[in-house]
Order: C-alpha cells, then structure tokens, then sequence
C-alpha cells in the first residue's frame, strides 16, 4: 500500500502521516525533512538559498545532516520554502522520494506534492491534510511555547503566511491537492479524531 499524504505547514500532516505508518505496518518518509537538510546545507556552506545554481550544490548533503535537530526550527523550515522552489533542486530529490515510495511492502510519505508530482499514478491513497491559517498557527505557537522557543503569535502567523504564500505561488509543484485526494479539514478536530479519519479515509480508498 502506498500513501501520499500532502498539505501545508502545522496541518497535522507530518502526525497524520506517522500515525498511517504505524497503523499499516509502513515505513514513513518526511519529505520536507529533505528540503530542510537543502536550506540548512546552504547556511552551512554559505550558498545563496535563492540562487538556483548554489541550491542546487547544496543537495548534496550528507545523510547524518538528516539528524541535525537545527533542521525542525521554523527558520530551516522558511529556507527549506526557499530552495525548494527551484526547479533543479526539487528534480535532485525526485528519485530519492520515488524510490521510497516504490519500495517493496509500499510506504507513507508526506509532503506537498507526492499526489501530484512523486507519485501521482501509484498512491493507492492520497490524503490533503489542511486546517485554516489561525488554527495553524495557534498550534505552531503552543508547540514553541512548550518547546521554550521565544515567539509572539503574531511572528509564527507572519512565517506560516509567507511560507504558504511561496509554497502555493511557486511554479513548480505548486501546493494543490491531488484530483483525485480526500481532503480532511482538521480545524475543528482534536489530535486523535483527526487520526481516526485519516486511517478510515484510507481504507476507503485503497
Ligand atoms: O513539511 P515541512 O514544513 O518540513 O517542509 C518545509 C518546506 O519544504 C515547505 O514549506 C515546502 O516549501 C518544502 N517542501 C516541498 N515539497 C515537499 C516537502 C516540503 O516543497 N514535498
């Protein structure tokens, strides 16, 4: 079974996602973890995370930058929104994620554009995680807060608008749902109805 789980940031994806994994017995691929370890590579290297030629160069990060805690801050999460608008980057990490996807056994993976662009044909179950902007940004905040980060309200609204803006507005794998994807609006749902939803949706659709 293999399932694509897409939508914006702070939507309950990423957990949807792993809770799917867990309850079908699949490994779980962060796509966005990929396009983070980019933006964070740049940093590193001192590479401009707008130029496409010098994101480009920062695909070729090690594995081990894949455990680096610097790369869950909401600021690799607004340079990871960056590079990944370039198409050349979002080309270099195509494989990786389809060969993940294709895996024998299948897999979960989530992100914003495996129903659309990564594996449009072979989801056997495409989800669209979504919740409003205010809903999103109150548990973004909360989860900093409980995190110790410093923040207001008003700063992780201001990041979460941008990043949807980039990420909604780019050309390339533009964030959309799927034709074919059962959209779950997660706005009004606690953690767990939101998880029981998903899984019934899946199994609906496979
Ligand atoms: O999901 P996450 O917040 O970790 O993603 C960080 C950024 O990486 C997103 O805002 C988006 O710009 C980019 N991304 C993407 N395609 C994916 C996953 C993430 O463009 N499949």
């Amino acid at each position: 079974m293999i399932i694509a789980v897409d939508g914006p940031t702070a939507s309950g994806k990423g957990t949807i996602a792993r809770a799917l994994a867990e309850e079908f017995g699949l490994p779980h691929l962060d796509t966005g973890l990929l396009y983070r370890a980019v933006g964070r590579q740049a940093v590193i290297s001192d590479f401009n995370p707008d130029d496409p030629v010098e994101a480009l160069c920062a695909c070729g990060f090690p594995d081990e930058l894949l455990n680096d805690p610097e790369l869950r801050t909401e600021e690799t999460g607004g340079l990871a929104s960056r590079v990944s608008v370039h198409p050349g980057v979002r080309e270099a990490l195509y494989e990786r994620q389809r060969s993940f996807a294709l895996q024998e056994g299948g897999a979960v993976l989530d992100g914003r554009d495996i129903g659309t662009v990564i594996i449009p044909e072979e989801a056997d179950a495409k989800l669209f995680v979504t919740a409003s902007a205010a809903a999103r940004a109150s548990r973004r905040f909360r989860e900093m807060q409980s995190n110790g980060v410093e923040t207001t309200l008003e700063e992780i609204t201001a990041q979460i608008e941008a990043r949807d803006k980039r990420d909604e507005e780019r050309e390339d794998s533009p964030l959309k749902p799927a034709e074919d994807a059962y959209v779950l609006d997660t706005t009004l749902m606690k953690k767990e109805e939101a998880i029981s939803a998903a899984i019934r949706a899946v199994k609906r659709m496979v």
